[in-house]
């Protein structure tokens, strides 16, 4: 989008100070991946629950995934602590208070309820946590949050129509619905009638598509789902018909470089197709799916990527941080806050370059 800012006088040098001090969207972050390990033993020692691991390092040290699969068994495992809604509320303020320090102003949140109510913990549960957490996020740390469920795609159909269900009561608190979990095998057409139900509801409709899986997912997602976002779609770079078509429909990518980079989906950040996508023309953001597992939260994914790769400059900058405003679901007076108070800061970075 046309800035009316002159960015291309910021020199590269005033980008990590640019970067920290900028209002930001986060629209990809699992709640449950924000769970640090030290929070992870509490809960523990809280609740009597046993972990396969002697103390924090060493869960630490076992955070070195080959793919989405082998960090997935380790995150799922994890969320076992999580028992109590003050287990739920204590893990989503920890995680607002970090948000809030990245300057974070809007957060679109996912919880993946099959995997507590498949341990016995009530839906009821999870939300009166959450929600707890996010009234006090609203009260005291300026952050607006919103709820995305999400439906775990390597379990069944049925199982997510049920857990629709289950989340009727709570229908006017959820923002949408979203799709993840193991990709591979696991096309968005087995979930087409689900969503279709939640599109019914008026929910929003996000599902996670080409992190590991093949464009075609890509296309599953935007097709058969309704996905008015796309949760990582890196792998659309494969498919230029696809490219064509996010570009045309300016389909937001949630993109979440560390995230890539812990899962094995890039060798290393400089490699990263972040470049790439943006002179695609396409609506990228940045976004930290799971910090606690991944290694950084979103000011450290912009303070890497900015690091990495030359050739990400002022403009791309802005660019990124104004798409995450402009891809969230909020309404269209608080994106116009956001953004002029990200345009606040942008110029008054370019006014300090141009009196040097
Ligand atoms: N659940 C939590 N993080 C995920 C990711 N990166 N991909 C799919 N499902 C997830
Ligand atoms: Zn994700």
């Amino acid at each position: 989008m046309p800035s009316p800012l002159p960015l291309a006088a910021i020199p590269r040098a005033a980008l990590p100070a640019l970067l920290a001090a900028a209002p930001k969207a986060e629209l990809h972050l699992h709640i449950e991946g924000t769970l640090e390990p030290e929070l992870m033993f509490a809960l523990a020692r809280r609740n009597g629950v046993a972990l396969p691991y002697a103390d924090v390092a060493a869960l630490r040290a076992a955070y070195a995934f080959a793919d989405l699969q082998s960090f997935l068994d380790l995150y799922y495992a994890g969320a076992s602590v999580l028992l109590t809604a003050q287990d739920f509320e204590d893990m989503a303020y920890a995680y607002f208070e970090r948000a809030a320090a990245d300057r974070i102003r809007r957060a679109e949140i996912f919880f993946d309820p099959q995997t507590h109510t498949a341990r016995g913990v009530p839906l009821a549960t999870v939300m009166a946590g959450l929600e707890a957490a996010i009234a006090r996020a609203a009260r005291d740390l300026n952050l607006s949050v919103a709820l995305i469920p999400c439906f775990l795609r390597h379990l069944s159909e049925a199982d997510a129509l049920q857990t629709l269900e289950a989340l009727l009561p709570y229908r006017a608190r959820l923002l949408g619905v979203g799709l993840d979990s193991s990709e591979r095998d696991h096309p968005p057409e087995k979930f087409s009638r689900v969503f279709a139900k939640a599109r019914e509801l008026g929910l929003r409709i996000v599902a996670h598509a080409g992190e590991e899986g093949p464009p075609a997912y890509i296309w599953g997602a935007l097709n058969a789902l309704g996905a008015e976002r796309i949760d990582h779609g890196v792998r659309c770079l494969e498919d230029p018909a696809l490219v064509a078509e996010l570009r045309r429909r300016a389909v937001p990518l949630t993109v979440c470089p560390l995230s890539n980079l812990k899962l094995c989906v890039v060798p290393d950040l400089a490699a990263h197709p972040l470049p790439e996508l943006l002179r695609q023309g396409l609506k990228v953001m940045l976004n930290s799916d799971d910090p606690a597992y991944f290694g950084g939260y979103l000011g450290e994914n912009l303070r890497q990527c900015f690091e990495a790769l030359p050739e990400l400059d002022a403009t791309a900058a802005y660019t990124l941080l104004r798409n995450g405003f402009e891809a969230s679901f909020a309404g269209p007076a608080e994106q116009a806050r956001w953004i002029a108070e990200l345009d606040e800061v942008f110029a008054g970075f370019s006014a300090a370059t141009e009196t040097r």
